[in-house]
């Protein structure tokens, strides 16, 4: 079930989010990235006081808003989702924080100095438009900040088995390469982060599970039964290595690429599967 009515979502799972992440991990974010990576990202991306953030996809905007509260930024948040932004506005409360309603691509008039996507490259099945737009909107040497996952499309029978697959469009680690050289961008930190983001689903499952009479009292038992579904193939996958999860820093160097290889290659981010978390 799709969450584009997020206000009954996002109560329903508000209590089981908390008790899902460690003290201090949890700052409403939807998704597996704990507070202490989304932070990492940001500094390693360069976000600083006065410094222009794009926050693509932001949903309730649990990220963008605790990426502006510490680093200072100035924020623009945009989502699809009316009522997601309606949320995000209400708890922005005096931050500096802006938001649009909007379906991406394309993206708000830039520049930026940082753009960030986490956790929804896998909405888009065509990336190649994307990252063009994303290209375009960061000034030079402006970085691309993003997660994403990465893995062999899925096959039929498992995308009959993932609820909502629809939004759901993995990419191999080289064609993302490829991708981000060819509109510009080149890779400057990249981390594995499977093993963190198994452990966040796996938490969330039980505190879904834990929860589930309330939940299901406000979203219907079949929504419930999807998200449970959906965050224990994720866990599955996760864990044999059918999907990895990978956070990137990439910077926009003022040339595009048409030929030779990526600087960085699947073999590199490979070396990286320890990163701390
Ligand atoms: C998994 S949530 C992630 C939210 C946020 N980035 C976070 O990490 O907490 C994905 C969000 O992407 C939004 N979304 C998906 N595709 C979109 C598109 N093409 N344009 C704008 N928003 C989109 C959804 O409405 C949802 O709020």
């Amino acid at each position: 079930m799709k969450q584009d009515d997020r206000a009954p979502f996002d109560q329903a799972l508000q209590r089981a989010r908390v008790s899902a992440y460690d003290r201090g991990e949890f700052v409403e974010q939807e998704s597996f990235m704990r507070a202490g990576e989304i932070r990492t990202l940001a500094a390693r991306a360069g976000i600083a006081p006065g410094v222009r953030v794009l926050d693509l996809c932001c949903g309730v905007a649990g990220p963008g808003r605790f990426i502006t509260q510490v680093f200072g930024c100035t924020y623009l948040g945009v989502d699809f989702s009316s009522s997601a932004i309606d949320i995000a506005r209400e708890r922005a409360g005096e931050l500096p924080c802006r938001f649009e309603v909007a379906r991406i691509p394309p993206l708000p008039p830039g520049p930026f100095d940082v753009v960030l996507l986490l956790e929804t490259m896998l909405a888009f099945p065509e990336k190649d438009t994307l990252l063009q737009e994303i290209s375009r909107a960061l000034t030079t040497g402006g970085r691309f900040a993003f997660t994403m996952e990465e893995g062999e499309p899925l096959t039929g029978a498992e995308r009959a088995s993932m609820p909502d697959a629809d939004t759901v469009w993995l990419t191999a680690l080289p064609e993302m390469l490829t991708c981000l050289e060819r509109v510009g961008l080149a890779v400057r930190w990249q981390e594995d982060r499977s093993r963190y983001h198994r452990a966040t689903a796996d938490s969330l499952i039980d505190a879904f599970a834990a929860d589930a009479t309330d939940i299901a009292a406000q979203i219907g038992r079949q929504a419930l039964d999807e998200l449970l579904a959906a965050h224990r193939l994720w866990s599955d996958w996760l864990r044999d290595g059918r999907v990895r999860k990978i956070a990137f820093v990439a910077e926009k160097t003022g040339t595009t690429g048409t030929t030779g290889t990526p600087r960085t290659t699947a073999a590199d981010v490979a070396a990286d599967r320890d990163g701390v978390p």
